[in-house]
C-alpha cells in the first residue's frame, strides 16, 4: 500500500539525535504531544516527548507519507483528501485517497465514492456554520461536514498510533495530548465544531487542545530563532530579547494568517494585534491557472474532462501544482503544461477544431503561449499574473497592519507556511517589506505550524497574551433612559418603562486580555421557579455598540445557565474567559457553588 508511514525525526537546529521511547508513565501522565495539522490542502503530523521537550524542544518527530505516482519524493505532508465508500466507511486518506480515486476512475469504478478536497475552506467561507452543516464532493455528494472532519481527525490519529508501535513504541492513547490546527480568522462556532469532530474522533476532552495556526507558526519562528542565536550559528540573527516585536505571515495554501507579536517575559508570546488575514493562500494561484486553461480551451471542455475523466483531469491539476511551484520553466523560461490526450479529443469533438490551431490564432497571448507534443508552453510573464491577486492582497493587508500604532518599532518579518516556499513570494515580499523589516524564511517554512503546535501543546502558557478580535457582549434588560434610548427598545412592565437588547459589553475589540483572565456577568432569575436560564452572547465590529440588534452585532451563540434554588433573588455569576484560544465559560451561584454554563457557538437554537 503507499503512503505507508515512517516516522522521522527532522532536526531543524543543531541538537543531538536519540530516539526516545521510554514508556514508563504514571496514570494520566502526558508522555508525548502529537500534533494534526489539518491544513486547506496539506496536512501533517508532527509530535515530541514531553522528558524530552524541556531540554530539546526542537527535536520534533514528523510522519512521513509517500505517494506512489508522480515524479514527487515522500513528504512531512499528505494532501488533505478523505475518499470514503457509499456506506461512508473511510477507504484511504492523502496521496493514497487521490490515488486509488483516480485508479477507480480509470475503471469508471469512482461512482458511489464520496471524495472530499480541500474540504477545510468550506469552513472558513460558511459564515453560518451548524452541526449539521453538509458539504458536497465533485460529484454532488452529500455529507455532513463533521463526519468528514471526524473521519480525517480518526485516520491521521491511528496512523501516528499505528506508527509508533510499528518503531517499537508502546506508548498508550491515555498518555497522548493531541493538538488540532485551526486558522485564527475562524470564528468561535469553527473552532467549537472543530473540538466535537475531535471528540468524535475518539480524542478525549481532557486530552485535546486547538492551537492556533498564527501562534503556533510564531511559537515556532522564534524557537528557532532562539536556539540560532544561542548557538551564534547565525551572526545577522536578531537577538530576539524581550521586547522585540515582530510580524509573522502564514502563506498557507488556503488562507493568510497575519499577526503581530511581541516577545514577552521569560521567553514567552505577547499577541499585539489579533490575527487577520484572508483567503489568499498558494490555492489561489492554482485558482488562476485553471481559469487561464478555462479561457483558452473553454469551460465545457474542462467540464467534460473532469466529469467523464477523472484520472486525467487529476493529472492536470498535479501538474498545474507542480509547475506553479517551479515557475522558473525550460531554458527559455516557459511552463509546460502536459495535455491529457483526452482533453484534445474532447477539443476537437466540441470544437471541429484541433487545439493546437486554435492557440496558434489567439491573439490576446500572440507568441506567449504554443503547442508542442501535447505540451501547452507558457511564457513565464503570464504564470507570473497568477501570482498577482494574492501578492497585492497580502501586501495590502500587511501595509495597513504595520501602519497601526501598535506595530510602532516593530523591526522583524516572519514568513511561514508552503506558500512561503514560492520562488515569486520569496521575491516579492522582501522587494515590497526588505527596506523596513529584516525578513526571514526560516527552513522548512511550511511545517512551522505543524511543529510549532507541539510546541504550544507541549507548553500552552507560552503565549501570555491575546488581543480581542471583537467586541463581546450580552443582552440585558435594564431601565429606560428617556434622553438617551431609542424609544423602539422600549418596553413596559407592571407600568414602568424598560429598554430590551441592551449591549452588555464583557469585552472590547483590541483589549488584552492575559492567559485565564476572566470577565463576570451577573444573570438574575425573573422567574422564581426557573431552573434554566439562556443568556445570548453577541460580538461586534463596534468598540462600543448599544443594542444587540446594531448593524455591527451579530449573535454568535448562547449560554444556558443552571438556577439552582427557587425565588427571584437568585443570582449567578457567569465568567467568560478571553484569554484563551477559544472563549470558554463558567458560573457560580451566590452561595459560592460551581453551576453547569454550557455555551453553543454553533448557531443550533
Ligand atoms: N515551492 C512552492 N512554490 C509555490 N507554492 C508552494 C510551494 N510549496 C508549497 N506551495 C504551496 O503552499 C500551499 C500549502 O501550504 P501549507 O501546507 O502551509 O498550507 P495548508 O496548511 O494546507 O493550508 P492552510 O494553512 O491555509 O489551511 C499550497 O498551495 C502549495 O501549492
Ligand atoms: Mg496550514
Amino acid at each position: 500500500m503507499s503512503d505507508e508511514p515512517a516516522g522521522i525525526w527532522i532536526p531543524p537546529c543543531s541538537q543531538p539525535t536519540e530516539e526516545h521511547t521510554d514508556t514508563t508513565a504514571l496514570p494520566d501522565e502526558i508522555l508525548l504531544v502529537a500534533a494534526l495539522d489539518f491544513g486547506t490542502t496539506y496536512s501533517g503530523i508532527a509530535w515530541s516527548f514531553t522528558r524530552e521537550f524541556e531540554k530539546y524542544p526542537l527535536r520534533i518527530n514528523s510522519l512521513m507519507w509517500s505517494p506512489i505516482v508522480g515524479p514527487s519524493q515522500a513528504t512531512f505532508k499528505t494532501p488533505t483528501v478523505l475518499l470514503l465508500k457509499s456506506n461512508k466507511e473511510v477507504v484511504a486518506f492523502g496521496y493514497a485517497a487521490e490515488e486509488q480515486y483516480g485508479e477507480l476512475a480509470d475503471d469508471n469504478a469512482h461512482h458511489g465514492y464520496y471524495f472530499y478536497r480541500n474540504f477545510k475552506m468550506l469552513l472558513y467561507e460558511n459564515e453560518t456554520l451548524r452541526n449539521d452543516t453538509v458539504l458536497v464532493d465533485d460529484e454532488g455528494h452529500a455529507m455532513q461536514a463533521k463526519d468528514i472532519f471526524g473521519h480525517s481527525i480518526r485516520y491521521m490519529k491511528k496512523r501516528l498510533l499505528d506508527d509508533l508501535q510499528a518503531r517499537g513504541n508502546m506508548i498508550r492513547d491515555e498518555n497522548i495530548t493531541w493538538v488540532v490546527t485551526i486558522p485564527a480568522i475562524w470564528n468561535d462556532g469553527a473552532k467549537q465544531f472543530m473540538r466535537e469532530a475531535a471528540i468524535m474522533a475518539g480524542i478525549p476532552v481532557k486530552q485535546f487542545r486547538l492551537a492556533l495556526e498564527p501562534e503556533a507558526a510564531s511559537i515556532y519562528a522564534k524557537e528557532v530563532l532562539i536556539e540560532r542565536t544561542r548557538g551564534n550559528i547565525h551572526q545577522q540573527m536578531p537577538s530576539f530579547e524581550q521586547g522585540t516585536k515582530y510580524i509573522v505571515l502564514d502563506l498557507g495554501g488556503g488562507t493568510v494568517d497575519i499577526s503581530l507579536k511581541e516577545i514577552a517575559e521569560g521567553n514567552n508570546i505577547k499577541e499585539i494585534h489579533h490575527a487577520t488575514g484572508g483567503p489568499w493562500g498558494g490555492l489561489t494561484v492554482n485558482k488562476e491557472f485553471m481559469a487561464f486553461l478555462e479561457s483558452l480551451i473553454g469551460k465545457d471542455v474542462l467540464e467534460e474532462l473532469k466529469k467523464n475523466h477523472k484520472s486525467a483531469w487529476l493529472d492536470l491539476e498535479r501538474d498545474v501544482e507542480a509547475k506553479k511551484r517551479n515557475i522558473s520553466g525550460d531554458k527559455d523560461g516557459r511552463i509546460l503544461i502536459q495535455i491529457p490526450a483526452e482533453l484534445l479529443e474532447i477539443f476537437e469533438n466540441k470544437k471541429n477544431k484541433k487545439l493546437i490551431n486554435a492557440i496558434a490564432f489567439e491573439t490576446k497571448y500572440a507568441g506567449k503561449i504554443d503547442i508542442k507534443r501535447n505540451c501547452l508552453r507558457v511564457d513565464k510573464s503570464i504564470v507570473e499574473t497568477f501570482f498577482k491577486t494574492c501578492l497585492d492582497n497580502i501586501v495590502n493587508h500587511t501595509r495597513s497592519l504595520l501602519g497601526k500604532p501598535e506595530a510602532a518599532g516593530l523591526k522583524y518579518m516572519v514568513l511561514v507556511g508552503g506558500f512561503a516556499e514560492s520562488e515569486y513570494i520569496r521575491e516579492e515580499l522582501p522587494k515590497a517589506f526588505g527596506q523596513k523589516l529584516q525578513v526571514f524564511i526560516p527552513d522548512e517554512p511550511w511545517l512551522a505550524v505543524m511543529r510549532g503546535a507541539v510546541l504550544f501543546g507541549q507548553n500552552p502558557t507560552v503565549i501570555q497574551t491575546r488581543i480581542s478580535k471583537f467586541t463581546y457582549g450580552t443582552n440585558v434588560i435594564r431601565y429606560f433612559m428617556t434622553d438617551f434610548d431609542d424609544p423602539q427598545h422600549k418596553i413596559e412592565e407592571d407600568g414602568q418603562p424598560y429598554c430590551k437588547n441592551v449591549f452588555n459589553k464583557l469585552a472590547e475589540i483590541g483589549q488584552s486580555f492575559k492567559l485565564g483572565e476572566n470577565v463576570s456577568t451577573e444573570v438574575f432569575a425573573h422567574r422564581a421557579d426557573m431552573r434554566k436560564m439562556k443568556v445570548r452572547l453577541f460580538k461586534s465590529t463596534e468598540k462600543d455598540p448599544r443594542y444587540v440588534t446594531d448593524k455591527s452585532c451579530t449573535q454568535i451563540g448562547q449560554m444556558v445557565v443552571d438556577m439552582p434554588g427557587f425565588g427571584m433573588e437568585r443570582m449567578v455569576t457567569v465568567s467568560l474567559c478571553f484569554g484563551e484560544e477559544e472563549i470558554t465559560c463558567s458560573g457560580i451561584n451566590e452561595s459560592q457553588k460551581s453551576v453547569h454554563v454550557s455555551l453553543n457557538l454553533l448557531g443550533d437554537g
